[in-house]
């Protein structure tokens, strides 16, 4: 199979990080573990778009970070066999680079667009006629001189990736044919996962430790291969390199994860709506001022994790702590 050609964005390009996370990502549908719905959707879109010798239809990916959105695009080109371009919302700036990208593309290529809720108005208006019918309306000159042509474009496939789904405009959103969200993994999968991780990195582990950390990751891949390696360290020095149980738990516990993957942030939350605000509702805005974070951060990286273990709950007058949260913390509820 041909190697996807990349376009990357260069300030991802140098960025350690980035690199690392790319050696763990999965190639194939079959490598990817959970997400069996999606998972499903996206073996009989794709194998029906090469059935009719098409590409495939728009795609929107979204749901909270690290879930694998960057690795599902990179799969779903590699599956098309398609070339892959890469790049985010905040990276097009006019839309002379859109115009640039869409001109670029090849038939069947697939434009992976991260972040795609960060597009400005004006390129985003460029996207509608590509989106629809492959056309590409730009203006030349101006004022009354000024002359719309169109172009026509290769048929492409565009993959949107966003952790807010709610804040694309409608428009875009109805543009894309197969819309999927990411879950939260299960241990069960997310184990797999660390598993496979340890695999490709070289290091020893047991069935325990690895269902240990994933027990501690909250649902999150991305997560589970941060603490993978930091667990590493840890074995490299308490003892032999192997990851065992009790290592796992040694070492997580002074990363200062708790038994569930809470860390000082998710504790400070409960803190401040069991506390602070003695169970009573907070808003968002007052939650994100007292712990000195973004609303975004609060909504994306924090609150699905919160919410799906039963910690707290979104209600119309702002967020409460529900009595698991309580427990966990060995907090009687005041009446
Ligand atoms: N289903 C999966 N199976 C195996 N590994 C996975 C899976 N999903 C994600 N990963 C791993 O988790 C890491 C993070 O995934 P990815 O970068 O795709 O997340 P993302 O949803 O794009 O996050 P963000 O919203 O921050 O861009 C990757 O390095 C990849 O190795
Ligand atoms: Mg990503």
């Amino acid at each position: 199979m041909e190697e996807n050609k990349k376009i990357t964005n260069p300030s991802l390009e140098n960025n350690t990080e980035e690199k690392q996370e790319n050696e763990l990502r999965p190639r194939k549908l079959d490598e990817y573990f959970g997400q069996t719905k999606v998972k499903e959707n996206m073996k009989v879109y794709i194998e029906a778009a090469k059935k009719r010798k098409e590409p495939l239809d728009h795609v929107l990916l979204y749901g909270p970070p690290g879930l694998g959105k960057t690795t599902l695009a990179n799969i779903i080109a590699n599956e098309m066999n398609s070339n892959l371009k890469i790049t985010s919302g905040p990276a097009i700036e006019k839309t002379g680079d859109l115009a640039a990208l869409l001109t670029g593309l090849s038939q069947f290529d697939v434009l992976f667009i991260d972040e795609i809720h960060r597009l400005n108005k004006n390129v985003e208006e460029i996207l509608y006629p590509a989106l629809e019918d492959f056309n590409l309306d730009i203006i030349i000159g101006k004022g009354p001189t000024a002359k719309s042509i169109r172009l026509n474009l290769p048929k492409f496939t565009l993959i949107g990736a966003t952790t807010r789904a709610g804040s694309l405009t409608t428009p875009l959103r109805d543009r894309f044919g197969i819309v999927e969200r990411l879950e939260l993994y299960n241990i069960e999968d997310l184990s797999v996962i660390v598993k496979r991780s340890a695999n490709i990195l070289n290091i020893e582990i047991d069935d325990e430790a690895a269902i240990e950390i994933a027990r501690r990751s909250r649902g999150t891949p991305r997560i589970a291969n941060r603490l993978l390696k930091r667990v590493r360290d840890y074995a490299s020095i308490l003892g032999d390199g192997e990851i065992t149980l009790e290592i796992a738990k040694i070492s997580l516990n002074k990363l200062e994860i708790d038994d569930i993957g809470l860390d000082a942030i998710d504790k400070k939350i409960l803190d401040t709506l069991i506390n602070k605000y003695n169970g009573r509702p907070v808003g968002i805005d007052t939650l994100a001022t007292t712990l000195g974070e973004e609303v975004a951060t609060i909504e994306d990286v924090y609150e699905p994790y919160l919410i799906q273990i039963g910690f707290i709950s979104r209600t119309t007058r702002g967020r409460i702590a529900l009595p698991a949260a309580y427990k966990h913390l060995g907090i009687k509820i005041s009446e």
